[in-house]
């Protein structure tokens, strides 16, 4: 209870807000000052070098790196923020979902902040992040479409306001970032995938040249395991992949480029055709939104930037540096959560799966 008396935020002072995200295998932190609605730093360690060589993030190195690195890149965001510990008002964390391991990083270090400086926590839902990550730089119209495509998850929301959206569909299996970087994989590419098979998909001006095929179906569902299994396949038919040595035994840039090519095609028919048959069903929407790492993928906004032209729909994605994992986006969700004075008690916990 002692605490609860402690949660509103300080008066006469400027309100900041410190956002910290661990889900996966990005250590952040950022301050966002909600008096002039601005970001005022962020900060940022990449785990990627230490995942490359497993193909894939591992969970207890990710876990292992977080702790090491959290309270630099603390002190980091608030350095360059030109403030400290005694200015920041609310601590918003990403509680949920993610890697056991890497949430509890956060959330310990967060609740420990916390508690030694007697201000709240706010737990913040990973996904609500991505969805409100757009924000950061645009002031997008509700009620919209939210595409978010990452290396975790695959989903489509209906945005009526903040804190207020609806999962309207999600994958039934791998998320399209995943199926991106085990196409790199089943290539001998490196990792993450995804930037690295747009670079080749440019190569061949991203021509659907394998043609490989997608499911139409009249819904919102989402899967992206069969296409990821129809490049297995087609590699194997042409004796560039083995299944017994579980690796390519071919090395042919053309093919690698023609693979890469088709797939975006393919990955881009899937997305539009959702976000299509999403529109049908909610045609008082006034914008698209397409968020996540995958985000970055310039082909898929174009695609996406088309289709919203086509319906005279307005069309957003973050900076690539927000569509990545972050914690301004973090930082921010918690700064209309502190307005509408929703904190959480150090009794928070995390959790491996979205609400
Ligand atoms: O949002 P994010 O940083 O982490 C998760 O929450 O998963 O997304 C990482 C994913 C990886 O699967 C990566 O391959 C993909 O985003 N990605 C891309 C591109 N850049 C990153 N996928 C397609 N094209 C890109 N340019
Ligand atoms: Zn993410």
């Amino acid at each position: 209870m002692a605490f609860i008396a402690l949660l509103t935020l300080r008066d006469g002072m400027k309100k900041y807000i410190l956002g910290i995200e661990t889900s996966c295998d990005e250590t952040a932190a950022a301050v966002y000052c909600t008096q002039t609605n601005t970001l005022v730093s962020q900060a940022l360690f990449s785990q990627v070098a230490l995942h490359e060589q497993f193909g894939g993030v591992v969970p207890e190195l990710a876990s292992r790196s977080h702790i090491e690195k959290i309270s630099i890149i603390v002190n980091q965001a608030l350095l360059a923020a030109h403030v400290t510990l005694t200015d920041i008002d609310a601590i918003a964390v990403t509680s949920r979902p993610g890697l056991a391991g890497s949430l509890l990083v956060g959330l310990c270090f967060a609740k420990a902040l916390a508690y030694t400086q007697k201000i709240p926590l706010i737990g913040i839902n990973h996904l609500e992040g991505h969805i409100f990550s757009v924000f950061l730089e645009h002031h997008v119209p509700f009620p919209h479409l939210c595409l978010v495509a990452s290396g975790g998850h695959t989903a489509l929301y209906l945005v009526l306001g903040f804190g207020d959206f609806q999962l309207l569909s999600q994958t039934s299996d791998d998320a399209v970032g995943e199926a991106f970087d085990k196409v790199a994989k089943l290539l001998g590419l490196g990792y993450p995938g995804g930037p690295l098979l747009e670079r080749l998909a440019q190569e061949k001006t991203f021509q659907d040249i394998r043609r490989y095929p997608r499911l139409r179906r009249p819904d919102l569902s989402l899967s992206f395991s069969g296409i990821k299994t129809a490049v297995l396949y087609d590699l194997i038919a042409r004796n560039y992949y083995s299944l017994e040595q579980r690796k390519i035994i071919k090395h042919d840039h053309d093919n690698v480029v023609d693979v890469a090519s088709s797939f975006h095609v393919a990955i881009g028919d899937i997305l539009c055709n959702r976000l299509n048959q999403a529109y049908q069903l909610y045609p008082d929407i006034k914008a698209i939104t397409f968020v996540g790492g995958v985000a970055c993928n310039r082909y898929l906004q174009g695609r996406i930037a088309t289709l919203a032209q086509k319906n005279r729909l307005e069309f957003f994605t973050p900076a690539p540096k927000y569509c990545t994992d972050n914690a301004a986006m973090i930082a921010f969700v918690g700064s209309y959560k502190a307005a509408q004075g929703k904190f959480d008690t150090l009794h928070l916990d995390i959790a491996t799966t979205a609400p």
